[in-house]
């Protein structure tokens, strides 16, 4: 917690380190309340900074850390030559280069923000990212400063797992019987991908051989329970191993790589050299434990860990502004992977579904910034979807407007060129322009400017000439702190369909697809021997991360989903048809009119469910409507219960409208096989809950019975907790507990599965009342110190449960407010992501957003609180 308001950072400030560190040597004699921290750093004036003038002082970073000894080159230092500050050590250096020794002392066990070394179910671990190092150690806690490291670690015997980055070099024990390992990691990085594991653990070991024949041994690591449930997360390491490879031509480069599972982790999982640390819910996994999202999820995971080693590790970032150069990346590089393995298709509808709802949210809430920010207060509020998932749709543009082969020269000029280095986003594109002489200078405005552009295409036939002409303007609206935003370049990926439904071949050229290049607000690009009046097929694949405007009547978009090849158009088709009865509907809701049957949505989607050509996966998405927080997105001036009661009212429209042939693919597609995580069962059994769900949505006693069937048939969790959702949606109350009871008996062993059921009950709008969380936050199960719990049932309700935390009377926004102002005392990342939804108060009507505002000013006014809450409530109440 901060005493005076917290320091706004710029980009535009950055300078090079004074001091390089070519060694660090760590060791840790670990206790939970006293742990002793020495580290030996070999210091050196960087070259490359200002030489002017005497030399400058040393500045270390450290934070919460009691500082025991300093010493240069073997003498104590006397204490008039440094000063402890809150967030430092500030040095006077009388030398061009020296050792320095420092220790300071740590009390893990207090660590309840989970940054820097702490205690997750008596296992030792760490999180350094970004700035978690400082807690550790004094150090120059910043990117461009990459060192060699050495770690030894010391513990009592009760901990025999004893891990850190690189190659163990040496391990013993101490005169009193303690065990001490070395480990050295030849690679030099950065403080924050510095990691150290101890503990009582098992682990499960493979091996890759890669292709040049290096053989390396995989090691993954749990606590004993949980050793069943790692064949997943094996299996899907050595694929990206193999991907990485075809793909990039990038090889693994130590003996050994190692992932460890804990219980408590703020994020989804960390690169550390050598020693990857994975949250358990995104590496653990067996068919009986987890859903197919768990599945995909977890090998998506494993691979965007994995591929950080070339793009991340090796090639770093400069500073934290940089940040996108290697989440974006990585990122792409991961979703062509999953993309690779699964349904590509699909595996885009998912990820524009996140950009839209989420992404799209960020950039017009008080937290909008650029792919590369510039500035902030607290890096860990930059994590964000616009630098990660945005920041891959912009690496996923580049790849568009230069092509595959182009792209692989540009990474692969960037991994030589950068290799060892910290380097910037502008070093990114200037390597992808130099290996193909490419001009993206216009292009790189994608870093700098933020906010989601919107295109109004207008579209003309000349019959005459046989030219048909697409006319874009294109604008982005203004963002917090920037307005006048200038014209973007982007590829914009068009198809004509013809009356038969075939795309007309474009140009005189055997391709049926163009790929225009959007460069001026306004642009008229022309198709030459057109013969009839086409219908566009616009931003196939989502081709730009974009808000695509064209005037489709419902006959074209139901045209398109029979049609389009492109199967996120097809998909994009039904959607646009969905939002715009749900549109209509809210909008008689509010009048108080009478709800009318979406008649082309019902017709279109009869259609689509009957045609048994189709992916099951596709069709399943098709049929899934925008959710919640997707219109609300779309929406201004937001009622809430308006959203609410026109998606319940589709809903149950498309449920009665085609119950029949719901009943009939779900027979179809009811067929007993054992599980397996692949593509096609995966697009399977999701069909085949999807028509649950309709089923059990009319409420009628005989699709109860079917759900209830497929829930005692414990099959696999995915039909498992699917039945079960669709008991507690649709089916009687008293009925409802007793399927969670008996789940939860089941399974009360099982963290993952307690988590599901958690968010499960958090989530439901039936269910999931305020009274029911609050049940669920007093449950001996519950617990407030760990992320993934309280993601499940106060993020489940405030984040997933828009029914219920919308209620009228307010009381759910105030909850939450409650949830954040304690959560801050303990751990101020998850409370500067839990409070977004209040953030997002000014796109509510009057009603809501007075509400909504009035809580987060709660917040605000609770007292002292943390960097990172600030930083996220004073801009959203600016
Ligand atoms: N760098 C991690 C990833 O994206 C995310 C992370 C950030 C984890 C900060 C922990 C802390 O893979
Ligand atoms: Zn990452």
């Amino acid at each position: 917690m901060q005493d005076t308001q917290p320091q706004t950072i710029f980009l535009k400030d950055y300078q090079v380190p004074d001091y390089l560190i070519d060694r660090t040597d760590l060791t840790f004699d670990l206790d939970p309340q006293a742990t002793l921290v020495k580290s030996r750093l070999q210091v050196r004036r960087n070259p490359a900074a200002d030489a002017s003038g005497d030399l400058p002082p040393l500045w270390l970073d450290g934070v919460d850390l009691e500082l025991l000894s300093v010493a240069v080159d073997g003498e104590l230092l006397p204490a008039q030559r440094y000063s402890e500050q809150t967030d430092g050590l500030l040095l006077t250096v009388d030398k061009e280069s020296f050792v320095l020794e420092v220790q300071t002392r740590i009390a893990p066990e207090s660590n309840t923000s989970l940054e820097g070394l702490y205690l997750s179910n008596g296992m030792y671990c760490t999180q350094c990212e970004a700035e978690g190092f400082r807690k550790i150690t004094f150090y120059p806690d910043r990117p461009d400063v990459m060192s060699v490291f050495t770690t030894t670690i010391v513990a009592p015997a009760t901990y025999p797992v004893l891990l850190s980055n690189g190659n163990k070099i040496d391990s013993g024990t101490t005169e009193d019987g303690r065990l001490c390992v070395t480990w050295e990691d030849p690679f030099a990085k950065p403080s924050y991908l510095f990691a150290l594991v101890a503990g009582d653990l098992q682990f499960v070991e493979d091996h890759f051989t890669t292709s040049s024949g290096r053989k390396v041994t995989l090691q993954l690591f749990t606590e004993p329970k949980n050793i069943g449930k790692t064949a997943h997360a094996m299996e899907s390491l050595k694929k990206s191993m193999k991907w990485d490879e075809e793909v990039y031509g990038r090889e693994y480069d130590l003996d050994i790589f190692m992932i460890v599972a804990v219980d408590h982790f703020n994020m989804g999982a960390m690169e550390n050299k050598g020693l990857n640390i994975f949250n358990s819910a995104c590496v653990l996994a067996s068919p009986e434990t987890a859903t197919d999202a768990a599945f995909q999820r977890i090998e998506a995971i494993v691979a965007h860990e994995y591929f950080h080693n070339w793009s991340g590790n090796r090639v770093t970032c400069r500073d934290w502004f940089q940040l996108s150069l290697k989440e974006g990346f990585t990122v792409f590089r991961d979703a062509e992977f999953s993309a690779d393995m699964n349904s590509r298709g699909v595996k885009r509808i998912e990820d524009v579904t996140l950009l839209r709802t989420a992404q799209f949210a960020e950039d017009a809430g008080p937290m909008s910034h650029p792919v590369r920010p510039d500035s902030y207060m607290e890096i860990s509020n930059f994590y964000t979807l616009t630098v990660y998932e945005k920041g891959a749709e912009v690496v996923r543009m580049i790849h568009r407007l230069l092509g595959a082969e182009a792209f692989r020269r540009g990474s692969d000029l960037y991994f030589e060129r950068h290799d060892g280095c910290a380097v910037t986003c502008e070093d990114f594109v200037a390597a992808m322009e130099d290996a193909n002489g490419a001009d993206l200078t216009l292009f790189r405005r994608w870093y700098s400017q933020g906010g989601t552009p919107v295109l109004d295409v207008e579209d003309k036939y000349d019959a005459e000439a046989q030219e048909y002409h697409l006319t874009i303007r294109q604008h982005t609206p203004d963002t917090p702190g920037q307005t006048d935003k200038q014209p973007l370049h982007m590829p914009i990926a068009v198809s004509l369909l013809g009356a038969d439904g075939r795309e007309l071949s474009l140009d005189q050229e055997a391709s049926i697809e163009r790929v225009l290049h959007l460069t001026e607000a306004t642009q008229t690009f022309t198709f030459a021997d057109i013969p009839e009046r086409p219908l566009p097929s616009l931003l196939r694949g989502f081709s730009a991360p974009v808000k695509l405007r064209y005037r489709y009547t419902s006959d074209q978009l139901l045209f398109l989903m029979q049609y389009d090849t492109d199967s996120f158009n097809r998909w994009d088709a039904s959607q646009r048809l969905a939002f715009e009865a749900l549109e209509q509907l809210q909008r008689a809701y509010r009048a108080g009119g009478e709800m009318q049957a979406p008649e082309a949505l019902l017709q279109g989607l009869s259609a689509v469910l009957e045609n048994t050509q189709l992916d099951p996966a596709l069709v399943a998405k098709m049929l899934t409507l925008p959710s919640p927080q997707e219109l609300a997105e779309h929406g201004d001036a937001i009622d809430a219960q308006a959203i609410v009661a026109a998606r319940v009212f589709v809903r149950d429209s498309i449920a009665k409208a085609l119950a029949s042939r719901f009943l009939k693919r779900y027979q179809s597609l009811d067929q007993r096989k054992p599980y397996q995580p692949v593509a096609e069962d995966i697009a399977e059994r999701s069909l085949k809950n999807t028509c649950l769900s309709y089923l059990c949505a009319t409420g009628s006693a005989d699709a109860l019975a079917l759900a209830e069937s497929q829930f005692m048939r414990k099959e696999n969790m995915t039909d498992v907790a699917a039945a079960l959702a669709a008991l507690i949606e649709f089916g009687p109350a008293d009925q409802a507990e007793e399927h969670l009871e008996s789940f939860y008996q089941q399974w009360q062993q099982d963290t993952q599965v307690v988590e599901t059921w958690f968010g499960l009950q958090a989530g439901s709008a039936n269910y999931g009342t305020l009274g029911r969380v609050r049940e669920l936050m007093s449950h001996p199960a519950f617990e407030f110190t760990n992320p993934n719990k309280v993601r499940a049932v106060v993020g489940g309700f405030a984040m997933r449960n828009f029914a219920q935390f919308h209620q009228e009377d307010g009381t759910g926004y105030e909850f939450l407010a409650e949830q954040v102002i304690a959560l801050d005392k303990l751990n101020p990342q998850i409370a500067a992501r839990i409070v977004t939804p209040l953030t997002r108060w000014r796109k509510y009507r009057t009603l809501e957003a007075e509400q909504i505002r009035s809580a987060l000013q709660r917040v605000s006014d609770s007292g002292e609180l943390s960097r990172d809450l600030y930083e996220v409530v004073s801009k959203a109440l600016e």
